[in-house]
């Protein structure tokens, strides 16, 4: 077992490559139960958090972070500009807004969390009704210009996007001045998404994997289990440790103690096993699959770059 490593963005910032997930359920009450097992992550010796507006934890981090007494600039925070917010707020007062619920008058990472504009009535997180895409709204091109702009005043460490292929990657980067530091994608054994990972890697944006234990899925397929007996760890610890090894950090959501210590110590794994995990991947989605309309939160496979 060795140390959670830190991985280096393009900006010379290193963040701590496994995070703690912040996603708490659906429900108001369900977010408001983040604070305990926030707090337990903390005392195990997480320093890097994944929350977002569509989380609704960021004041249950801030709590987390008072009560444990680790001082805020020790913890990597990030955040998301949610899909609702361009055109009806400005990059920077939706950010104002995080900061406030954050407590903090910056944030680590900062990331554009998907490239499609959503309408949403009014500003709850745990909204579940129907949503659509908003037609007369900026491109992720236009968001992300003002994204950068928050980053020249300090507001935001870094900035990144989350959701996003090559083919919109590449259309974001005919017009940035600034790099994404990150892209925060759904990544797995099963979705192993390698040709994105390379690519991401010849532009020096590192990838975050979310979803990263590719859930029950992946952590009973019989060749995870056969080398969690092999190195005496949990599955889990076999495919974060995997993704480590891509040099890909994890941001696994846990609320029990024990198992995100678990997710804080990984083996170092051979290389022929590395070869195995990766021969697992079918492209599968868990998290944001496709629809049988062959659409993703309102836009279609092939404007998603899928
Ligand atoms: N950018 C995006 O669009 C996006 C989308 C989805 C998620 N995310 C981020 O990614 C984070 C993680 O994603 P996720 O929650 O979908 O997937 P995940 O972290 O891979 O899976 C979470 C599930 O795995 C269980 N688990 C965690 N550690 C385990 C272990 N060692 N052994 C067995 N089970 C374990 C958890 O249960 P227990 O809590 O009971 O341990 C929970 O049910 C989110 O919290 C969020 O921060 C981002």
């Amino acid at each position: 077992m060795s140390p959670v490593p830190k991985f280096k963005l393009n900006t010379g910032a290193e963040l701590p490559a496994v995070g703690l997930g912040g996603w708490s359920g659906v429900t108001a009450e369900q977010h408001a139960k983040a604070v305990p097992w926030m707090l337990s992550a903390l005392k195990s010796g997480y320093r890097h958090i994944d929350t977002a507006w569509g989380y609704g934890t960021e004041k249950y981090v801030a709590e987390a972070i008072k009560q444990s007494g680790v001082p805020r600039e020790e913890v990597w925070i990030t955040t998301k500009l949610p899909w609702n917010h361009p055109g009806i707020l400005t990059v920077e007062q939706s950010l104002d807004d995080s900061l406030k619920r954050l407590g903090t008058d910056y944030v680590d990472l900062y990331l554009l969390h998907w490239p499609q504009v959503i309408d949403w009535p009014g500003e709850d997180p745990a909204y579940q009704g129907d949503i659509k895409v908003r037609e007369s709204a900026p491109t992720f091109s236009e968001t992300w210009a003002a994204m950068e702009e928050v980053y020249v005043k300090g507001k935001a460490k870094n900035i990144g996007v989350s959701n996003f292929s090559i083919q919109n990657l590449e259309k974001l980067l005919a017009t940035a001045k600034i790099v994404p530091a990150m892209n925060q994608v759904e990544m797995h054994p099963l979705l192993a998404q390698e040709e994105l990972r390379a690519y991401c890697a010849s532009k020096g944006i590192v990838i975050t994997a979310y979803s990263p234990t590719g859930y029950s899925n992946t952590l009973t397929n019989p060749l995870i289990v056969e080398l969690a007996g092999k190195y005496k760890v949990s599955a889990a610890q076999i495919v974060l440790a995997w993704h480590l090894s891509r040099g890909v950090v994890v941001v696994p959501k846990s609320s029990n103690a024990e198992r995100q210590k678990e997710n804080l110590n990984l083996p170092t794994l051979e290389a022929e096993d590395l070869a195995r995990i990766s021969g697992l991947d079918r492209g599968q989605r868990l998290c944001n699959a496709v629809d049988e309309k062959g659409m993703v939160s309102g836009w279609t496979r092939e404007q998603m770059g899928w």
